[in-house]
C-alpha cells in the first residue's frame, strides 16, 4: 500500500512537472508587516485598518498587510530599529519619536501651546515644512508616506491638576522627547520616559504619578482607571508620520506602489477625519465611567499654563532649529 501511494504520488508530479497540467499557482503576495503601539479601536488603529482593507482590494491581493497593534511586535524606540533593519515595513510613530532617531526638527511639533488647532498643524503638514522634514528621512533609509493626526494631550494625575504649579514633584511619564523632558521640568514635574505599553502598570503601581496623552489613548489604554484626576488643558499635540522602509518601498513595482500610495491617501483622508470625534467621544466615555474626575481649566488657569510653557521654546529652538521654529510660528499665527 505505501509503495502505491509513492507511485501515485510520483506520476502526479511527473503530470505537474510536465507543464501542460500543471496548475496555475498565484505567485507569492509580497507582505507588508504594519507594526503600531495603540489599540485598534483609536484614529491610528482605524487608519492601518482602513489603509490595509484599501491597499489590498487596490492591488488585488498581490499585498497581504498584516496589522499588528497594541506594540505586539515592537515596542516604542525597537520599532524604529526593527523599521530600518526591514523587519517591518510600515510604521506610524508618533512625530515626538523621531527626536531620538537624531530628526529634531520633528519635535517642532511637540511644543506646548504653539498650534492653536489641528487645521494649524495639517496646514504645517500638508506645506512644504511637511514636505522637507520628510526629506531627513531619507538617509535614514525612511520614506514618509502622510502625516496622520490624534489630537490634542490632556493630563492625568494622582492628585487633582488645575495649574502648572501643582505638577511639582509628579513624576510625570513622557515620550522620549527633548522638548516634552523641557516642558516637565518647566512645570516643577519629575520627567519620567516610559514606552507607551508600560504606562498603564505606571500608573497603576505608582511608578510614575501622571501621564499626559490624547483622551482616545488615555481611553483605549484604561488609564482613567487607575487616575483619580485629569485635566483638559490640551497643551500639546500627538500625531504621527506614517513612514516605510525606503529600500522597500523603492524595490515595489511601480504599479503596485502607486496602488498602494493611493489607499494611504483614502486611508489617511479617513484618519484624519475621525480623529476629532474618537477623541471626544473616548473623553465623553472615561467622563461617564465615574472612574476619574476632569478639571476644565478657566481662562486665567489657560495663562499660567501658557505663561509656564512659553519659556520651553526658546529653551528648545536651538535643538528645533531657530528658523523652522520661526516659520511655524508665522504659519500658525502664534502668540
Ligand atoms: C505615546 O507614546 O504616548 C504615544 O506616542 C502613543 C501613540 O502612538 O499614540
Amino acid at each position: 500500500m505505501r509503495y502505491l501511494v509513492a507511485a501515485a504520488c510520483a506520476v502526479g508530479l511527473a503530470i505537474g512537472a510536465s507543464g501542460a497540467t500543471a496548475p496555475a499557482f498565484a505567485a507569492d503576495p509580497i507582505v507588508l508587516k504594519f507594526s503600531h503601539v495603540v489599540a485598534p479601536n483609536t484614529p491610528k488603529g482605524k487608519g492601518a485598518d482602513k489603509f490595509k482593507e484599501l491597499g489590498e482590494k487596490y492591488t488585488d491581493g498581490k499585498v497581504k498587510i498584516e496589522i499588528y497593534p497594541n506594540s505586539q511586535l515592537y515596542k516604542d524606540k525597537e520599532e524604529l530599529e526593527a523599521l530600518q533593519l526591514g523587519s517591518v515595513q510600515m510604521l506610524a510613530p508618533s512625530l515626538a519619536k523621531f527626536g531620538p532617531l537624531g530628526a529634531k526638527e520633528f519635535e517642532v511639533f511637540d511644543l506646548p501651546f504653539l498650534f492653536p488647532s489641528v487645521a494649524a498643524l495639517e496646514k504645517i503638514q500638508k506645506g512644504p515644512i511637511g514636505k522637507e522634514l520628510f526629506k531627513k528621512l531619507e538617509s535614514k533609509g525612511i520614506e514618509g508616506l502622510a502625516y496622520w493626526d490624534n489630537g490634542f494631550k490632556i493630563f492625568s494625575g494622582d492628585r487633582p491638576i488645575k495649574v502648572p504649579d501643582d505638577l511639582l514633584g509628579m513624576k510625570i511619564r513622557i515620550q522620549s522627547s527633548k522638548v516634552l523632558e523641557a516642558q516637565m521640568k518647566a512645570y516643577g514635574a519629575v520627567p519620567q520616559v516610559m514606552a507607551f505599553s508600560e504606562v498603564y502598570q505606571g500608573l497603576q503601581t505608582g511608578v510614575v504619578d501622571g501621564q499626559e496623552n490624547t483622551p482616545s489613548n488615555m481611553y483605549t489604554q484604561k488609564m482613567h482607571e487607575v487616575q483619580k484626576y485629569g485635566a483638559l488643558t490640551n497643551h500639546g499635540y500627538i500625531g504621527y508620520a506614517v513612514i516605510v522602509n525606503k529600500k522597500f518601498w523603492d524595490g515595489l513595482p511601480a504599479d503596485i506602489r502607486g496602488q498602494l500610495e493611493k489607499a494611504m491617501a483614502e486611508a489617511t483622508a479617513y484618519s484624519n477625519g475621525i480623529s476629532q470625534k474618537e477623541n471626544a467621544d473616548a473623553l465623553e466615555a472615561m467622563k461617564k465611567s465615574g472612574k476619574i474626575e476632569f478639571y476644565t481649566p478657566t481662562e486665567g488657569d489657560l495663562k499660567k499654563w501658557r505663561a509656564a510653557s512659553k519659556p520651553v521654546w526658546d529653551e528648545v529652538s536651538g535643538r528645533i532649529g531657530k528658523d523652522l521654529l520661526k516659520k511655524v510660528e508665522a504659519e500658525v499665527g502664534a502668540k
